[in-house]
């Protein structure tokens, strides 16, 4: 009766925003509550917004598979503070407004005790000043920009900013490969590629490299043969991409045809299969800094693969599903220590998160409500290709 009124809200909910996956988790107790005990077994709602659909598609989907993992391994270990959680999810296709809006229905109407998401800053900047005004903890698996988490005190992230991604980028280009020279192309349109192409340049600078030109592109652009021509003719050793996977894709394919031969490097906005699926061998030889690979030599990475490929058809994880995983794990983690779902409590309790032992490497929340982590570089190896672990660099 429950689970169909559960299905019936559900039905209503998809239908009134079309934007919807609505699908609270049966509780683990079915009984009505009878007494206030009882009632503790009613689920503890926690949402995620993501992109679910459009070009970074696999970004939310990704995310969403690591949180449902936690949240079922969770309640089968017996809920947190004895409930169990479920989700409520909406689908932000990749745009701000839909982001805004899903975070507010999650926080107005669906009444949840904290938001996982989003992905990509711009949607997570759109989107965190309704958690902030609600006294909503909003945790970002992924988004790396460094103003994320300045909107206001009750924002956090479990992942490292882009100044470290950027200087990771510039210390493996200048060291590893040996790079004197490079070209930076940059997605104009996204906050995540403008700030961290700045941190790369700036470092890369700073090392003694000279960027010899730089370009600027649209998300979703389809021809770059204006910008590539020009980089062609500068004659740059590395060319640095820190833009979304489906245009880097594209960028990589028409790179190879103009036969641009230098290595592009690029930043965790790389991370999906769906790279190689665009961009075939074009990408081969190419690498990126990111949170996680899955052939870290790691036992904690490993436990965490064989248990995502059980749950999700022998789907290998990407960065994101270790992610989402973290953030769902650091949430209930919180809420135990909170011993409360109440906003500021928990606020406080994940701020003062430390040491957690996560998939993608040792957490602690700093002051700034950031995550100081180390990143792994990658490399597109093999045919067909796919992210290959090259190193770990550590901060300072
Ligand atoms: N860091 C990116 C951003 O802030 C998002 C991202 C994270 C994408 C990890 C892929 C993997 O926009």
């Amino acid at each position: 009766m429950r689970k169909n009124l559960q299905r019936l809200a559900a039905v209503a909910l998809a239908a009134l925003a079309a934007v919807t996956i609505a699908q609270p988790t049966a509780p683990a107790t079915t009984a009505a509550p009878a007494s206030p005990a009882a009632a503790a077994g009613e689920p503890i709602k926690v949402g995620h917004f993501g992109s679910l659909t459009g070009s970074e598609a696999t970004f939310g989907q990704s995310t969403s598979n690591g949180i449902r993992l936690a949240i079922e391994e969770v309640n089968k270990a017996g809920g947190v503070l004895g409930r169990p959680v479920s989700l409520i999810e909406y689908d932000t296709k990749g745009d701000a407004k839909e982001a805004t809006l899903a975070v507010t229905r999650l926080v107005k109407s669906d009444k949840v005790i904290a938001v996982l998401g989003e992905v990509a800053s711009k949607l997570s900047l759109a989107a965190a000043p309704v958690c902030q005004e609600a006294g909503v903890p909003m945790i970002t698996p992924s988004s790396t920009n460094p103003r994320v988490t300045q909107i206001g005190d009750y924002i956090f992230r479990v992942c490292f900013i882009d100044p470290f991604q950027g200087l990771a980028g510039a210390k493996f280009a200048r060291e590893s490969l040996k790079a004197k020279t490079a070209a930076v192309l940059i997605d104009q349109a996204q906050a995540y590629a403008v700030g961290l192409g700045e941190e790369f340049e700036k470092n890369f600078i700073a090392m003694g490299g000279v960027v010899t030109v730089k370009q600027t592109y649209q998300g979703g652009a389809q021809d770059f043969t204006a910008q590539l021509l020009a980089i062609r003719s500068a004659r740059p050793d590395v060319i640095y991409i820190p833009g979304y996977y489906t245009d880097v894709g594209n960028i990589a394919l028409q790179a190879r045809k103009q036969g641009i031969t230098a290595p592009l490097l690029g930043g965790d906005g790389w991370d999906s299969a769906e790279l190689a699926n665009i961009a075939k061998d074009a990408i081969e030889g190419s690498y990126y800094t990111n949170h996680y690979a899955p052939d870290q030599p790691d036992a904690r990475v490993q436990a965490f693969i064989i248990a995502y490929k059980a749950r999700f058809n022998g789907q290998t994880p990407d960065g994101l599903g270790a992610l989402g995983y973290d953030a769902a794990r650091i949430l209930f983690d919180s809420i135990t220590r909170a011993k409360s779902t109440d906003g500021k409590l928990l606020r406080d309790a994940i701020a003062s998160t430390k040491n957690f032992a996560g998939v993608t490497g040792n957490i602690t929340i700093n002051d700034k409500r950031d995550a100081e982590k180390s990143a792994v570089i990658v490399e597109m190896a093999g045919d067909p290709p796919r992210p290959k672990y090259v190193t770990t660099i550590t901060p300072n």
